[in-house]
């Protein structure tokens, strides 16, 4: 008997762990308590806000732009993925108080990036893929991946159909934007604050044949 195993369609997610980024969370920090009208945290469409227009004007912004553009390339370079034209950069915050949290959704791009500038203190890995923590268990501020695969949960008789991860300053995630995800409510007295940048890939205008509704 041959028996052969294959692994389809995983789900690639990288993280990137920036050092020395103390200074740059305290203006994010900053920048968003003093003008507080620049949270969109709920919008995740095409027409958001985008703080990438403060870029040229607050270093904080440009230096995260910076480090975002860093995080795409190497979720890009590992995925093998080449030959785009450019990338469409959409930036906002989401700036929780206290028993504030996230429903499920996905955003309508390409790829997301997340980064943390502030948020509740964790000793343990960002991620343990198999930590055997209960789906329900609410946790403090914790992102909660969803398996892309409707209903995988009935599949595989076990907890892997999630992935939680415990976010804290400095780290970014990269990963496709059909991933759901959801945020636990935020504990600590102070504003959690994170921001999402949606990337969405241009390829040559020659790639593909376009044709007129008009
Ligand atoms: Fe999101």
């Amino acid at each position: 008997m041959e028996v052969t195993n294959y692994t389809f369609f995983p789900t690639r997610v990288v993280t990137l762990q920036f050092p020395d980024t103390e200074p740059l969370n305290a203006e994010l920090c900053d920048l968003l308590e003093r003008r507080p009208e620049l949270d969109d945290r709920s919008n995740i469409h095409p027409d958001a806000l985008n703080l990438l227009r403060l870029a040229e004007t607050v270093p904080a912004i440009h230096q995260l732009r910076s480090m975002f553009i860093s995080g795409v390339k190497h979720w890009l370079n590992a995925a093998g993925i080449t030959g785009q034209d450019a990338i469409d950069l959409l930036l906002f915050s989401n700036r929780s108080g206290r028993g504030e949290s996230t429903i499920v959704h996905n955003h309508r791009t390409n790829l997301i990036g997340i980064y943390y500038a502030r948020t509740a203190v964790s000793n343990r890995q960002p991620i343990l893929p198999a930590d055997g923590e209960d789906y329900f268990e609410a946790g403090d501020g914790v992102l909660v991946l969803h398996d892309p695969r409707f209903n995988a949960n009935l599949t595989s008789v076990c907890d892997r159909d999630h992935v939680r991860v415990y976010p804290r300053p400095g780290l970014m995630l990269i990963f496709p934007a059909y991933v759901w995800h959801s945020v636990t409510p935020h504990r600590g007295e102070f504003h959690r604050l994170s921001f999402a940048m949606n990337f969405t890939l241009r390829w040559p205008a020659d790639s593909a044949e376009r044709h007129s509704l008009a």
